[in-house]
């Protein structure tokens, strides 16, 4: 049979193809990212995907069975609530990352806990030796669990080989830039081969049932193919994300077909693996000094899962003809929109003055529900007039200066309480409903607009 020859310049990043070298994807506009691929498509008789059975016939909708997703749990809280209530059978999750950011220790640390309660997980190590990997192991686990095979392989054949005999129902890639398969032209870590071994491994896992973790390095020159060129085959996509310096970890659903996106956990990193941190307020609180001017609490919202973060403003006089502002964590054009609200509708003088906006912890906040906080941080700045340490705030604010609601409020405020906030100044509109808000001690002080909230700090 003849063998097809097919050349094709093919963007690293997010796998935009052209008949000729470009300098600039026109895709995702990174530069220098181009690179020809040769593939070579055998014919069909030696190809791998004979070895992927796929019996599937089409059947009436209303005659299949089931619906209702099995789902494994690793007993991770915070990884089970990122995956959507924990994993489920037969689908396929990419972890993406910076390298070095701890993608084989979580996904070392799950695949120990699920083999703790007696499934078979296989984790085809292709980066680190089988000896590496038990080290890890056991840095993260003091005792060794009984059904947890180890393979260092990194051709693809090889390993849906054997996936087909050992028949786990676990199985974790790491990573899949390293997997090839050798009847493909182009060089390991390539878009096509990227792509292809990922498609082998989706088919393999969903036809046995297998629930699959495939770990992919975000790379930013280009080299190796990034995971966004696999975002639409696997059925959920985390990103393990996390500041250099700092031991907090944050994993974050960016794709979930069994579950929301925007789902956060936090982690932290210890000398025996991640921990989880189930009270990142707490932490988002630590180092906060109370009663200063210009710091506010505000409860905010992540996927379906409050988190109190302090805003601090800095307000001071212009030394230069032309104004500063800036935001950290924040969007600077609702940053101005809100200065503009405390100048024309409140009557603050603010037109001479630099404004800093600073989220802490390093988190960034795109939840309207932080805009009274922010608009008040402003102005205990400029006033010198400290909100109360215990008193958080919630509400958006539109352009004449109006509170509007908030979702979930009840959500924020039991987060709030939870952390020993005495006072929560929140939209009036949002206590129109009749449904009843239970607190134990949090008083609610409803507001209209920015100066009635303005009035409850100056007291
Ligand atoms: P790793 O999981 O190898 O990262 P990735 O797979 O994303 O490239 O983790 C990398 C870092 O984590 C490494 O610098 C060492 C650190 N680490 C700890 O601090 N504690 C531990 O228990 C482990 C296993 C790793
Ligand atoms: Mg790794």
């Amino acid at each position: 049979m003849a063998v097809k020859q097919k050349t094709v310049f093919v963007c690293q990043s997010c796998g935009q193809e052209s008949t000729r070298w470009l300098g600039k994807c026109p895709g995702c506009q990174s530069w220098n990212t181009f690179v020809e691929e040769t593939n070579i498509v055998s014919p069909a008789s030696d190809s791998p995907r004979g070895l992927v059975a796929n019996t599937e016939r089409p059947v009436l909708l209303q005659d299949v069975v089931g619906g209702h997703e099995a789902r494994y749990h690793t007993g991770m809280g915070e990884f089970d609530r990122v995956l959507g209530g924990g994993l489920v059978v037969g689908s396929v999750t990419l972890i993406a990352g910076d390298p070095g950011i701890g993608k084989s220790t979580i996904a070392l640390q799950a695949a120990c806990l699920l083999s703790g309660q007696g499934l078979k997980v296989l984790y085809v190590s292709g980066e680190e030796s089988t000896a590496q990997t038990k080290m890890r192991a056991e840095r993260i686990l003091k005792t060794p669990a009984a059904s947890l095979y180890i393979v260092n392989q990194i051709d693809v054949n090889a390993v849906i080989e054997f996936i087909n005999t050992l028949e786990p129902q676990i199985v974790v890639v790491d990573s899949v830039q390293v997997v090839y398969q050798s009847g493909l032209g182009s060089s390991p870590g390539s878009v096509s081969q990227v792509r292809e071994c990922a498609s082998l491994l989706t088919q393999l896992a969903k036809s046995r049932g297998i629930a699959m973790f495939l770990i992919g390095h975000v790379t930013k020159d280009g080299a190796i193919a990034g995971p966004r060129v696999l975002e639409h085959i696997v059925d959920t996509v985390l990103y393990f994300e996390g500041e250099r310096y700092s031991a907090y970890r944050v994993l974050r659903s960016v794709k979930n077909r069994f579950g929301s996106t925007h789902e956060l956990g936090v982690f932290e990193m210890t000398s025996s693996g991640l921990a989880e941190v189930t009270n990142p307020s707490e932490i988002f609180l630590l180092e906060r000094s109370k009663e200063s001017s210009g710091s506010v609490v505000v409860p905010i919202l992540e996927g379906t899962r409050p988190f109190l973060v302090e805003v601090q403003g800095l307000v001071s006089r212009s030394a230069f003809g032309m104004v500063r502002h800036k935001a950290q964590g924040f969007d600077a054009n609702r940053l101005a929109l809100l200065v503009a609200v405390l100048e024309k509708r409140v009557g603050l003088r603010l037109e001479d003055q630099d404004i800093f906006l600073n989220i802490v912890g390093g988190v960034r906040v795109e939840d309207p529900a932080a805009d009274l906080g922010v608009a008040l941080a402003v102005a205990s700045a400029f006033l010198d007039k400290p909100v109360p340490a215990d008193t958080a705030v919630l509400g958006e604010v539109g352009l004449s200066s109006e509170v509007r609601s908030v979702s979930h409020l009840v959500l924020r405020l039991n987060e709030a309480e939870k952390l020993g906030f005495k006072r929560c100044i929140v939209p009036k509109n949002n206590l129109k409903s009749k449904n009843e808000i239970k607190l134990k001690t949090l008083q609610l002080i409803p507001v209209v607009n920015v100066r009635e909230a303005l009035d409850v700090v100056k007291g």
